[in-house]
């Protein structure tokens, strides 16, 4: 018989009530929208975060109940719990102990995701309840969803994006305004793109930890982000733009992953796209997720990667699947199929080769017959005008080869004494 806190019964009578842990930027805007909604399929029953008093909102209705005590949440009669606090402590154990509990759980948080997402995904499925993480990728962009149902009857062979959105504002400001790496990132923090310390998000954390919950949701693949290569976007000047340019491209950063046979190639880094291409024309800190099927080919999706709104309603949607789905049997754990490949950086591209040099006869002799050497053929030669001697750049791009076969010429070129910086290299994506 249906009573009042059985809402798994098929004669449910009230709405799946609904815990949100983490009252910050993503919460907050949660809670409003909850609170907003007229339709009442959803039930806000309680708002969780330490030190919880000076969170208090005059617009969150007097039965929510605000504490700071997880204990209390979890021994609550709420169903469904919105981890909104970020990070892996004390994340982490709160999501395990509330699926334990049969709770099921909405999740913003792509360190948990990435480094735990197939266990939990797992322990949800062993206690009935659900997992979903949404807003964990491209925040406001519907790209884990649509990997979840629009695109499951598909078989994908590779993902591809511009998943971090303070690098492609950092590149494609230097791209139009063709100012040094360093003032675009002052730009980007002064308008809060960028935190104070960005290193997760230049140099690749940020976004390898985004790839591996793609790989997860869409290639059916477990893959620790670490395995995957990361490479900064902090050596790439303003002239890599000029000669990019006159490659008809423009330099993003470029999260991809493809399956070779068994293998995962994977990696994060600044790359040469055409600059007519849809990851070529993203501007400021927006996302594009471009995914290829075998049956459906290409698919793209842009939008805003972050911001309290768009995450929010990324979590809500999922916070509206779960309940739909709480009174249905469990679904077939998701991670039966999972892949545990092994992780390669060795795709096989074009290269952009950027080099500073002290000017003097024979450069490009020397070059050549390192290059000559690997058995790496030179695609073509360019050198602008108008620098002085003493630093000097100039590209050489290559015809396609593997990353493994490049890079023991990248060390010994780097070496020569008339480099006065390490080599940029760059994969061309066409
Ligand atoms: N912001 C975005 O645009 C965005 C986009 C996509 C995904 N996300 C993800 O969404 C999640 C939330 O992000 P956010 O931007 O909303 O973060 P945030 O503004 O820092 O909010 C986190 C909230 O959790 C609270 N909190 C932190 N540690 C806690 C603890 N140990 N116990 C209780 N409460 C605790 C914080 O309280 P205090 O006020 O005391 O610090 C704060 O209210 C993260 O996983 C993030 O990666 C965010």
């Amino acid at each position: 018989m249906a009573t009042d806190s059985d809402p798994t019964s098929g004669n449910r009578i009230r709405p799946p009530h609904v815990a949100l842990v983490g009252f910050g930027t993503v919460g907050r805007a949660v809670a409003k929208i909850l609170c907003e909604r007229k339709d009442r399929s959803l039930r806000l029953t309680h708002i969780c975060n330490r030190h919880v008093e000076r969170k208090k909102q005059s617009w969150v209705p007097s039965d929510v109940l605000w504490t700071d005590d997880f204990d209390s949440v979890l021994d609550s009669d709420a169903e469904i719990l919105v981890e909104l606090i970020g990070g892996l402590h004390p994340a982490e154990d709160l999501v395990r102990r509330a699926l334990k509990a049969g709770k099921s759980v909405v999740t913003a948080n792509k360190q948990l995701i990435a480094r735990h997402g197939p266990e939990l995904l797992q322990l949800a499925g062993e206690n009935g309840c659900q997992l979903e993480f949404g807003a964990s990728v491209a925040g406001g962009v519907p790209v884990l969803p649509a990997l979840r149902i629009g695109l499951c009857g598909d078989q994908l062979r590779g993902i591809a994006g511009i998943l971090n959105g303070t690098c492609n504002y950092i590149l494609s400001r230097i791209e139009t305004a063709r100012i040094p790496f360093s003032e675009a990132l002052e730009e980007a923090q002064a308008r809060g793109y960028a935190e104070a310390d960005a290193s997760e998000d230049l140099d690749g954390g940020d976004a390898r930890a985004k790839l591996s919950i793609l790989a997860l949701a869409g290639l059916q693949a477990r893959v620790s982000p670490e395995t995957i290569r990361a490479r900064t976007i902090r050596t790439v000047d303003a002239v890599d733009f000029d000669y990019a340019a006159e490659l008809e491209c423009t330099i993003r950063q470029i999260s991809r992953a493809d399956f070779l046979g068994e293998t995962l190639l994977a990696e994060v880094g600044p790359s040469l796209v055409p600059a007519a291409s849809p990851f070529g024309r993203v501007q400021r800190n927006l996302n594009l997720v471009l995914t290829s099927g075998k049956y459906g080919g290409d698919v793209a999706f842009l939008g805003a990667g972050a911001g309290g709104d768009p995450t929010a309603v990324a979590v809500v949607s999922d916070l509206m699947f779960v309940a739909e789905n709480i009174s249905a049997q469990p679904r077939a754990q998701r991670d039966q199929r999972l892949a545990s490949p092994k992780v390669s950086c060795d795709f096989e591209t074009p290269w952009y080769l950027r080099f500073w040099v002290k000017d003097q006869p024979g450069i490009i002799a020397s070059l050549a017959a390192i290059l000559s050497a690997h058995q790496l053929n030179i695609d073509s030669v360019l050198q602008k005008p108008g620098f002085d001697k003493s630093a000097l750049p100039f590209v050489i791009t290559l015809e396609p080869c593997r990353d493994s076969q490049l890079h023991p010429a990248i060390e010994k070129m780097s070496a020569l004494e008339f480099c006065t910086k390490p080599c940029l290299c760059l994969p061309i994506l066409r």
